[in-house]
């Protein structure tokens, strides 16, 4: 099987004032076609940075990525589309006009946009607020019309970075809940970022603890238990456990 996403020996050094800062040192990782692959990791260890290289927005100084087997370019919403912590929603557009966006962008006709868009309102749980502006909608709405953008575009890999990281933690749990389910009917790719170990255990197929920077890969922890997840069952809490125990070690030494 072709990887969906196919990451070999990738480095990222950024120029700055202060000299150059080394973000990623030979980092590979393969991501299997309907995957949730989440990365996680201590601030700064270069998970955006390998998020930006697979959606085309960073490119790699080293190694290379392809996209269900063919090398990344640059950006290609086609194939990759993103959702980040900012759901980065155009004031000025209703929730539809908002959803439509990527289509628009893609010059797909406007009665089929306002289709597509339409038929997502209601997996979306925004049917009654398709013609209301982002300033009415909560933070969880936003990132569900954010989240709806990039579906709507249907590529078949999704990134997302923290994107429930501005949210409460109740809002944040329901969201998992919806991602879940929106990700078991469409069966897309996901590589996800998160600081939330609950997040990464209860949502992922395979966790990917990265160490502090320079960002490489730790370890891969696969999660094959069925959803929803118990997670208060002995092997969760005990998965919960090995995994915060690296991450400890890796935020302990981000810290120094
Ligand atoms: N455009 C840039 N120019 C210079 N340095 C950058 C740039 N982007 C990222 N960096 C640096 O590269 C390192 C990795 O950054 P990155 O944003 O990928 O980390 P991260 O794991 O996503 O962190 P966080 O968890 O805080 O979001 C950091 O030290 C950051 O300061
Ligand atoms: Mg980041």
């Amino acid at each position: 099987m072709t990887p969906s996403i196919l990451v070999e020996g990738v480095a990222k050094r950024y120029a700055t004032a202060s000299g150059p800062v080394e973000a990623l040192r030979e980092v590979s990782l393969s991501v299997d076609p309907g995957e949730f692959c989440t990365l996680i990791g201590p601030s700064g260890c270069g998970k955006s940075t390998l998020l930006g290289m697979v959606g085309g927005l960073v490119p790699p100084d080293g190694g290379r990525v392809l996209v269900a087997g063919r090398p990344v370019s640059g950006p290609d919403p086609g194939r990759v589309a993103s959702v980040f912590q900012d759901p980065g929603l155009f004031p000025w557009r209703t929730t539809l006009e908002n959803v439509e966006l990527g289509l628009e962008l893609q010059g797909v006709p406007a009665a089929r946009r306002r289709q597509v868009a339409t038929d997502l309102l209601e997996p979306l749980g925004l049917r009654d607020f398709a013609r209301k502006y982002p300033r009415e909608l909560s933070g969880g709405m936003r990132q569900r019309v954010a989240i709806g953008r990039a579906l709507a575009i249907d590529a078949p890999i999704v990134l997302m970075d923290e994107p429930f990281g501005a949210l409460d933690e109740q809002t944040r749990l329901l969201m998992g809940e919806w991602l879940l389910d929106i990700w078991r009917r469409t069966r897309k790719t996901v590589l996800f970022v998160t600081h939330s170990l609950h997040e990464a255990l209860a949502l992922s197929t395979r966790v990917v603890v990265m160490t502090a920077r320079p960002g490489r890969i730790k370890s891969v922890l696969g999660v094959d238990m069925p959803y929803p997840r118990a997670m208060d069952s002995a092997e969760m809490v005990a998965l919960r456990a090995g995994l915060w125990a690296e991450i400890r070690e890796e935020s302990l030494r981000a810290m120094q």
